[in-house]
């Protein structure tokens, strides 16, 4: 069996070709010149990197023919949600070009690979409090341009899988975090800082953002596997939640944070950290998905932070 990874090198592409090489699944990832090695480094070896640069139709087009993959993970994206208001075209242009030169690559090929494509619970937005859990049926209300792209990208998977019998099926991955996790996300954020406090590397001030908002986290681990088994037992054309089915404030999780550690850290609100409009409530139903597959995150919520701090403190 032979899996395509796109974005290997980034959090979860790493992850995920971890869980494939102990799956004994070959496992090719795409790379451009500027990615960065070093979440990879471990097990390069054993997978085959392929120079590919996902918004160019033919560079796309020579990968899929030269790979034949049976499986394609496409986890490729910006997928900062902040960067997308500072550059609105650009998140558009990688996320949506990249999936659809992906998807025109697979069809010309003649090939049918599974294809699972990286929707988000960001693309649900602005939540009710009585919309809560958010099933998939709930209506989409994407509140930043990193959201609309992650629609587009969904529903580009649901026509092409009409139109076309692509056997894609789409994700919608709640909050994730996790070792290796881009030290500009909250989780990561919040634990670098106070290990970089630790190592007297800043003053023991811990800035913030919206503390108000509400998250549903799942280990990164437990998000790999769901990927796998939504290729492995998901209906392609349809939409998962992927979700832990619990949540709980920004400022509970800095608690957690703050808690695991025994230096002293003042924390103060930064307003550059503030968005135009941030999500409230993101809190998964997934029953869908789990009846399908069986799947239920098995790593607690603590072990996640521990394991994230303690990566940031041996950094
Ligand atoms: N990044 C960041 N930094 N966020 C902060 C901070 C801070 O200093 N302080 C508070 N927050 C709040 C944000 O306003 C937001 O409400 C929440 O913490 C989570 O922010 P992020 O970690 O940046 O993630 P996100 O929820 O915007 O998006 C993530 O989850 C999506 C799935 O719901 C990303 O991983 C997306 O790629 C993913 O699709």
């Amino acid at each position: 069996m032979k899996a395509l990874v796109t974005g290997i090198t980034g959090f979860v592409g790493s992850h995920l070709a971890e869980y494939l090489l102990e799956l004994g699944v070959e496992v090719v990832g795409t790379v451009r010149g500027r990615s960065r090695m070093d979440h990879i480094r471990s097990f390069e070896k054993d997978v085959k990197l392929a120079e590919c640069e996902l918004r160019d139709p033919f560079s796309v087009d020579r990968l899929i023919r030269e790979e034949k993959p049976e499986l394609i993970f496409h986890l490729a994206a910006q997928s900062f949600v902040p960067t997308s208001w500072n550059s609105p075209m650009d998140t558009i242009h990688n996320n949506v070009a990249a999936q659809l030169n992906v998807f025109e690559a697979v069809l010309r090929s003649g090939l049918d690979p599974k294809i699972q494509i990286a929707c988000s619970s960001e693309e649900y937005g602005h939540v009710l409090p009585e919309e809560t859990p958010i099933k998939e049926t709930n209506p989409l209300r994407p509140l930043s341009p990193y959201a609309v792209s992650k629609v587009a990208q969904d529903y580009m998977g649901y026509q092409y899988n009409r139109s076309f019998g692509l056997r894609v099926v789409r994700t919608r991955t709640f909050n994730h975090t996790g070792p290796r996790r881009g030290e500009q996300f909250v989780t990561s954020n919040f634990a670098k800082q106070i290990a970089d406090i630790e190592k007297g590397r800043k003053p023991p001030i811990l800035y913030v953002g919206n503390l108000e908002a509400q998250r549903d986290f799942t280990d990164v681990r437990d998000v790999v596997r769901a990927y796998w088994l939504a290729l492995e037992r998901g209906v392609p054309g349809e939409d998962y939640n992927i979700a832990s089915g619990e949540c709980r404030t920004i400022a509970d999780m800095l608690s957690l944070l703050l808690s695991l550690s025994e230096t002293e850290i003042e924390v103060r609100t930064d307003p550059a950290r503030l968005r135009p409009s941030d999500v409230e409530i993101l809190l998964g139903d997934c029953r869908k998905f789990r009846l399908r597959t069986g799947w239920k995150p098995e790593i607690p919520f603590r072990q996640t932070m521990e394991d994230l701090l303690n990566y940031w403190r041996e950094q």
